[in-house]
């Protein structure tokens, strides 16, 4: 097309956000990598301003999509842009993701951390009616917008620390009635909020008050998940992946089977607890049943290694657990050495009250001996793959969702490294292009 003066006229496109001239941005892939294993954990892809002092530019495209990672000048010729935010001197991550969580519940249980401070190990607070049993009382009784306020209220609390991706799982409900209830509740904050869900059916939780763990299994089995695959059949409910606490003393390895096998046959990914407190062989059924991801694996075995990494099942490590129950730390070493891909998750539940996936990571590097290369794989891609969503989720790459973070710091390893001081470094979480939280400038 020709304008006035016989000039070709050029068509501008517009897009959504630049980022521009950033000190470093962490794509932590560039090849769309599913995972990271073993010797690829230590080297995540980054993205350095040049010697002249260049920053990197990053585009987001009208559909909150990634459209080009570069120098400002190629990115933006012929494009003009809704938004643009200087990040001289700044430093750009993807989007935090959270493998593990159980954010929905009523009543607190501060009275039970002074109780486990006094010594009382996390199953004597459990076989006594407290810990999860105390929380199944509270839940019930909750309405769904009750729970749905808190829950709401908590997700923001983690969008803020970063997390733009989160694996939200029911459980306190362990009847049918309640499981959907909190499910319901999940799948709202699916429609209604700015941060990603992943949705976990987790009615095997534990062994209701009462009941032995052969007949809760045969209700999951036969009664809690049917219903569940129908609300979903009927487009009522997403849900994502199913859960089992595998545990002496709630479900053991056949009942695990069985429910992760029903699970299976509903369409569900298999993500469960596994090897918490004792050695359970749950890394061995994960491996197995070619599981998606086994959680904690303190307890993991030699053998349970091997299966994982066989199966590539993803281990999904929640260092706040280990920390706050003073158990063992799960072997994460020689878990990356022997080539399972290791994720993190922040378990935030009434035992472990945490959202802050940076401070996750730190624990992990502090008391587990990861890197902060490998724990930040492990909060980015390696979680996202934990979820089935590493195509779309977890790494700065064309193509992927512009889910990122924009910190104040010259450096991105000052994410971990400042101890609990991520609300004044992250300067801006950006979901799918769109600025969803930015640091209040008084935080400074
Ligand atoms: O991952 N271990 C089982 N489930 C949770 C704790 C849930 C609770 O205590 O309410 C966990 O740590
Ligand atoms: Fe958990």
């Amino acid at each position: 097309m020709m304008s006035g003066r016989g000039e070709p006229k050029v068509e501008m496109r517009t897009e959504k956000l630049l980022i521009r001239n950033a000190r470093q941005i962490v794509a932590v892939c560039s090849n769309g990598e599913r995972v990271l294993c073993g010797e690829a954990m230590k080297n995540p892809v980054i993205l350095n301003q040049d010697g002249g002092n260049n920053g990197v530019s990053l585009v987001i495209g009208s559909d909150g999509l990634i459209k080009g990672i570069g120098s400002t000048a190629a990115l933006s010729k012929g494009i003009r842009f809704s938004k643009i935010i200087d990040a001289t001197g700044k430093c750009v991550v993807p989007g935090l993701i959270d493998g593990h969580t159980h954010p929905v519940w009523a009543g607190d249980r501060v009275h039970e951390f002074s109780l486990k401070l006094a010594g009382a190990s996390y199953m004597e607070v459990h076989k006594a009616g407290g810990g999860i049993n105390f929380t199944v009382e509270h839940t019930r009784q909750a309405t769904e917008n009750e729970l749905y306020a808190t829950f709401k209220q908590r997700l923001e609390g983690m969008l803020r620390c970063g997390t733009t991706l989160v694996e939200c799982k029911s459980g306190y409900g362990l009847d049918a009635e309640t499981e959907i209830k909190m499910l319901k509740v999940i799948q709202k904050a699916k429609r209604e909020l700015a941060i990603d869900v992943s949705s976990t059916y987790c009615g095997a939780h534990a062994v209701p008050m009462g009941h032995t763990s052969g007949a809760a299994t045969i209700d999951v089995i036969q009664n809690q998940l049917p219903k569940i695959v129908k609300l979903i059949k009927d487009g009522q409910l997403e849900v994502d992946n199913i859960d089992v606490f595998c545990e002496q003393g709630v479900f053991n390895k056949e009942q695990t089977r069985r429910i992760l096998t029903a699970g299976r046959q509903a369409g569900l990914a298999l993500n469960f607890h596994g090897d918490e407190l004792h050695p359970m062989e749950a890394a061995e059924l994960g491996g197995e049943l070619k599981a998606e991801a086994v959680s904690h694996l303190e307890e993991i075995s030699d053998a349970g290694i091997k299966a994982m990494a066989e199966s590539g099942s993803i281990a999904v490590i929640l260092p706040t657990t280990a920390y706050i129950l003073r158990l063992k730390h799960p072997p994460v070493r020689k878990m990356i050495e022997e080539g399972v891909a290791v994720a993190l998750g922040s378990d935030f539940n009434p035992n472990a009250f945490c959202m802050s996936m940076p401070l996750v990571m730190h624990l992990a590097c502090v008391n587990l001996r990861m890197s902060m290369q490998e724990a930040l794989v492990a909060a980015t891609i390696n979680a996202a793959a934990s979820l089935r969503k590493s195509s779309t989720h977890g790494s700065i790459e064309v193509g992927k969702v512009g889910d990122v973070l924009i910190l104040d710091a010259p450096r991105w390893e000052h994410l971990i490294y400042q101890m609990g001081n991520h609300e004044k470094l992250i300067e801006y979480v950006i979901k799918q292009g769109d600025v969803v939280h930015q640091r209040d400038s008084n935080k400074r």
